[in-house]
């Protein structure tokens, strides 16, 4: 059966740039039960009306997406999200701390959350971010709703940092595209769980160190899912999630004939000139520009044609955490 075989019409995707006109059309859109594609901080969301779940099974059909997997509620202040979640005191903190900003919380829902439980695949609990980009801020005022959208990008993709990533992945799928340039961070959201011992579900584009220091305590990390027999807490972080089709060799040292390779830094080994082609993720080493580019640099290396992607090693700290385990994952095939 083909994907789009339950939609009645053939979708046609717009692209339009990110002013009123198109704010006002991704809102139309929304509440019509379409979707639309919208940047935020971190990378394009793929936005539905989620207290609509026509709307997200859609959703979940143009990603191809397991329907066991929750989505993120983005609404657009602290207090539209006290309508969805139920905040302990870290969850308070964190918020105000870092909320508008690439932080997610996953909370317990309240009695009257109106989000669809296909939403959250069934579960008593729910993702929540405030995101801190002018554009979805515009869309989520206007809509005065909670909207859901996952990363726009096919189940098992790489997330999209540009309006042409998602074009790329999703076109004639979805609705509407708002243009908005390249997305400022780069790596999707941290997510926190605040359902007792804060727990680190997903590195992300705030680091480790800055919520721990809000919190003035370590988070702690979930129980690894090979050693557990639990539910995986983030059933999104399977190992095999970002993936291009060129295989990832990691902490390289040596470039072999023919590979390309993700630099990063200014020492670059002397078998980089035997590369089939070179892109540097930062080449003053800079963690922030390196997790802004890495998406579009293993995109752009994929379709290069080498017969491996080779990447230097990237530091752990900082958004190196999120670089790191993003690296890892599309490494695990
Ligand atoms: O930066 C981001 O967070 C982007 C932008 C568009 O906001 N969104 C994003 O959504 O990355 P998505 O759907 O690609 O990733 C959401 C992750 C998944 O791994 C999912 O399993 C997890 O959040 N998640 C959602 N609800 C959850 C819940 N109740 N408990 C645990 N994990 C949850
Ligand atoms: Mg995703």
């Amino acid at each position: 059966m083909n994907a789009m075989s339950s939609v009645a019409v053939p979708l046609v995707t717009r692209v339009s740039r990110a002013d009123a006109a198109a704010v006002s059309e991704a809102v139309r859109v929304l509440a019509a039960g379409g979707l639309a594609a919208f940047p935020t901080e971190t990378v394009y969301g793929l936005g539905a009306d989620a207290t609509n779940g026509q709307a997200i099974a859609r959703l979940y059909q143009a990603k191809g997406r397991p329907a066991f997997n929750p989505l993120i509620a983005h609404v657009v202040d602290g207090k539209a999200a006290r309508a969805l979640a139920r905040f302990d005191a870290d969850a308070v903190r964190l918020a105000e701390a870092f909320w508008p900003g690439p932080l997610t919380l996953v909370l317990a829902k309240t009695a009257g959350c109106p989000v669809t439980q296909l939403a959250t695949a069934g579960l008593d609990t729910i993702a929540v971010r405030v995101p801190d980009h002018a554009v979805a801020q515009k869309i989520l005022k206007a809509f005065a709703g909670p909207v859901v959208a996952p990363s726009a990008n096919r189940s098992g993709h790489l997330s999209p940092t540009t309006a042409g990533h998602v074009l790329g992945d999703l076109r004639n799928r979805i609705d509407l595209i708002v243009d908005g340039g390249a997305t400022p961070v780069g790596v999707e959201s941290t997510i926190v769980a605040c359902l007792g011992e804060p727990m680190l579900l997903r590195p992300g584009g705030l680091p480790r160190e800055a919520i721990e220091s809000a919190l003035k305590r370590e988070l702690s990390d979930p129980p690894s899912p090979s050693r557990s027999d639990e539910a995986p807490l983030a059933p999104g972080m399977l190992a095999a999630h970002y993936a291009p089709r060129t295989p990832l060799r990691l902490n390289v040292g040596r470039v072999e004939r023919g590979e390309a390779l993700l630099a990063f830094g200014s020492a670059l080994p002397a078998s980089a000139k035997d590369a089939k082609s070179v892109l540097n993720l930062s080449p003053s080493g800079d963690l922030i520009e390196a997790a802004a580019n890495l998406f579009s640099h293993l995109r752009a290396l994929d379709a290069s044609g080498g017969t491996a992607i080779a990447v230097m090693p990237i530091p752990r700290e900082g958004l190196g955490e999120a670089i790191n385990d993003r690296l890892r994952r599309a490494a695990a095939r």
